[in-house]
């Protein structure tokens, strides 16, 4: 097994509020780490801002602020978006910092004696929000193929990558490697779309504009966003400097998460600077889809926009994460609906999740003072068949997080809670307690759901973890070792737990009408 897990996510562009689309990419990776966490291993999770290039320039004019100002401020805010989403982050990094720019520098200046790096000149239609030049035929009717905004021809002297040359190291590395991309469609996405066509030198300069690193031998050039941003997750842990430490422990990354409109530069741009650099590759760089709205992607204009803190602060942290990491089943697209949420919100965490608690609780209370009994092994076929097949699904979800299908994983915990609720119906305490002849059935009935409980909240705990320690709470679980995952699949570990005296609901049913009716409003703004 591996005992460490260097797991990094985008760096944003600071350029306004983050929508929950933003906010999915850092909550995705933060229960990635957290599980691995879990699981004893040494992680350690990188994010940070993009801070460079022309958009962000202009967007500082317009707030009346020096750049630097300007990037600074949206980093506080962005700090305090994951400090209230819980993002257990490691490092943030601004590109503005110097122990970054100082070694892009160094990169730059090796990829140019290396002669990786060459100088010519640059003709394209350019679309400033997206900071990319597209080729004529790359156009679509005319406009950004990506943003569909107007794009402008310009012409300057730059510097290229040259890419031709390892385009065929990149497919026979693609081919050896076939966890490098997940999901796997995305290679085939990348080798039809851009490598067999022929990949095209990249330009990695500008001289249009000044707001970005310097390139050190020809100073009139900015180094292009991309070359600063990706280089990013290598100069955080120390790459060429004096202390790298970190980055000797860490890499090479073994997650890297991007969203789906950025799967090119980090699939294609990202590995080839990596082998030039003689580095060993990430392990594998997820992409993911995005989540949508009815009438298509999230926009101010549209006043179709949901923010993060909307949520939390009327449904708390948790369902927001839930409701997130469960909707987008990462090789697809997934619907933000006011509808939906509630919907989730009313069966999954309160009927499922939260009744199953409750009932619990409060049968251990009626039957045995809140005392949950020994564990006295299994005693009928239900009791066994209930621990096997909770034990096969707990693997199932761990092969869903190993393929990084959240959304999947998340399933197989539901199907574990949709068993524990069924598994009542079958053993049926309430008959038991009437005969005394039943007590030790009715002792294995409590003390298996008990035991379930603590694993429903240790598998969630990653993805929700105030409602695994209230979880923990309820039910009486105060030994650390019983809350991780290395007792997780021990049937019989539980000694001397008392339930709460009185159970508190985790979640309560929201009036769906009402719910609708207010995430709606709050929607148009
Ligand atoms: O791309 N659903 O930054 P960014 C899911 N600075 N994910 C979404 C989304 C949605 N509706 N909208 C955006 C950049 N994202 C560069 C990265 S990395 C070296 C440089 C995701 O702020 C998007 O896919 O535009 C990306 O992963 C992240 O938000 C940041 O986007
Ligand atoms: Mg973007």
């Amino acid at each position: 097994m591996n005992n460490k897990f260097y797991i990094t996510t985008p760096i944003y562009y600071p350029s306004g509020r983050y929508h929950i689309g933003t906010a999915y990419t850092e909550v995705l990776a933060d229960s990635v780490k957290r599980y691995h966490n879990l699981k004893g291993e040494d992680t350690y999770m990188l994010t940070g801002s993009d801070e460079h290039g022309q958009k962000i320039q202009e967007k500082a004019e317009e707030a009346g602020k020096s750049p630097k100002q300007y990037v600074d401020e949206m980093a506080v805010m962005a700090k305090e978006l994951w400090a209230k989403m819980d993002i257990q982050y490691d490092d943030y990094i601004q590109t503005t910092e110097s122990r970054h720019e100082k070694i892009v520098q160094k990169i730059f200046d090796r990829f140019m004696e290396q002669g990786d790096i060459y100088k010519g000149e640059y003709k394209g239609w350019y679309c400033v929000p997206c900071e990319t030049y597209f080729t004529e035929t790359q156009l679509v009717n005319g406009k950004c193929p990506d943003c569909g905004r107007e794009v402008k021809l310009m012409k300057e002297e730059a510097y290229f990558f040259n890419m031709k040359k390892y385009a065929d190291r990149l497919l026979k590395y693609y081919e050896e490697h076939p966890d490098f991309i997940k999901p796997a469609f995305r290679k085939n996405e990348m080798i039809n779309n851009f490598i067999k066509p022929g990949l095209e030198d990249l330009c990695v300069t500008r001289t249009s504009f000044d707001w970005g690193i310097k390139v050190l031998k020809d100073p009139k050039h900015v180094i292009y966003v991309w070359v600063d941003a990706l280089t990013n997750y290598l100069t955080a842990l120390g790459y060429l400097s004096e202390d790298d430490t970190l980055f000797k422990k860490y890499w090479p990354a073994d997650l890297q998460v991007v969203g789906k409109d950025i799967a090119r530069f980090h699939l294609i741009y990202w590995p080839i600077f990596l082998m030039a650099l003689d580095l060993p590759l990430p392990k594998t760089i997820l992409v993911h889809n995005w989540i949508m709205m009815k009438d298509g992607k999230m926009s101010k204009s549209k006043g179709n926009v949901i923010y993060p803190e909307t949520l939390i602060d009327r449904y708390g942290l948790d369902s927001t994460r839930y409701f997130l990491l469960r909707q987008v089943p990462v090789a697809q697209d997934g619907l933000f609906t006011p509808e939906e949420f509630v919907e989730r919100y009313n069966f999954d965490l309160c009927n499922d999740l939260s009744n199953l608690l409750n009932r619990t609780v409060s049968m251990v209370n009626k039957y045995f003072d809140g005392n949950v009994p020994k564990y006295n092994g299994n005693q009928n076929e239900v009791d066994e068949e209930f621990e096997k097949f909770t034990v096969e699904q707990i693997e199932k979800f761990e092969q869903k997080m190993e393929e990084c299908e959240i959304a999947n994983a998340l399933q197989e915990i539901w199907t574990i809670i949709s068993r524990t609720n069924k598994y009542i119906d079958e053993t049926t305490p309430y008959g038991l307690a009437i005969e005394e002849e039943n007590k030790e059935k009715l002792e294995s009935c409590m003390y298996h759901l008990i035991e379930n409980l603590r694993k429903i909240a240790i598998l969630i705990k990653p993805f929700m973890n105030d409602t695994a320690e209230n979880i923990f709470r309820q039910i009486g679980i105060k030994d650390e070792e019983l809350k991780v995952w290395k007792l997780l699949k021990e049937n019989d570990k539980i000694k001397n737990a008392k339930v709460i005296e009185k159970g508190e609901p985790i979640f309560m049913r929201l009036d769906p009408e009402e719910e609708i009716e207010y995430i709606k409003n709050v929607m148009k703004g």
